[in-house]
């Protein structure tokens, strides 16, 4: 697609992606590119509300529903902000893609792999990341992490809360895709300070870097 990039960061609850898409974008931006970041779910106004809506105690979807919900908000964000933004050229950085859906929604919550794969391939139009990040850090470090940060609420500890066992599974998945797509998904160690996870991150990224 015309020149842009696209860029996932995925990986467990608290384990750093939101800390990295702002360390990257601001090392692209100093080096003169247009930086597009998004986040999911959300990203959108559709996006947002269907986050609230998953986030809301209230409704408990199924996982099936849960996972329609998230290709929604998904199919909304790529044919509005990410499709233009690869167009134009820029660098998008997505904070979550679908692999997400793969790790959560198949791994965690048991749906079926291929079916999953089917959802994305539909709500992406057959997008597919340039290079995604898997930040790797261990459940209990990276659910620590999060529990910690200040804007942890009660509204959007959904997954935070799940078991120990769940985020294992998720984490596996993640695992298992960099086994599977090696070229795209790289998994890059979470541990130390920010500054020393960046760097690892744009090592990741050599031969894409502008
Ligand atoms: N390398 C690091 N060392 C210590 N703390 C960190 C590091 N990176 C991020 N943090 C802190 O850990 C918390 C979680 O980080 P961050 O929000 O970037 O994770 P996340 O992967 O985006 O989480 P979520 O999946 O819940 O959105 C934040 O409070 C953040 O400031
Ligand atoms: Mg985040």
């Amino acid at each position: 697609m015309a020149g842009g990039v696209l860029v996932s960061f995925e990986g467990v609850e608290g384990c750093g992606k939101s800390t990295q898409v702002a360390l990257l974008a601001q090392e692209l931006k100093r080096r003169g590119v247009e930086v597009v970041t998004t986040r999911e779910p959300g990203g959108t106004p559709l996006g947002e509300e269907i986050r609230a809506l998953l986030l809301n105690p209230a409704f408990a979807p199924t996982p099936w529903a849960e996972l329609f919900l998230l290709e929604a908000a998904r199919a909304q964000l790529v044919a509005t902000l990410i499709r233009p933004a690869l167009e134009r050229g820029a660098w998008v950085l997505a904070d979550r893609f679908s692999d997400s859906s793969l790790a959560y929604q198949a791994g965690g919550r048991g749906l079926p792999w291929r079916q999953v794969q089917a959802a994305n391939r539909a709500a992406t139009g057959g997008l597919v990341p340039d290079r995604t990040l898997v930040l790797t850090l261990p459940v209990s470090e990276a659910l620590a992490r999060a529990r910690r940060r200040p804007t942890t609420k009660a509204t959007n500890r959904r997954f935070e809360d799940e078991t120990e066992a769940f985020h294992q599974r998720v984490a596996r998945a993640f695992h298992r895709l960099a086994a599977r797509e090696p070229q795209r998904v790289q998994l890059v160690d979470g541990r130390g300070t920010p500054s020393q996870v960046h760097a690892r991150v744009l090592q990741a990224l050599a031969g894409l870097l502008p």
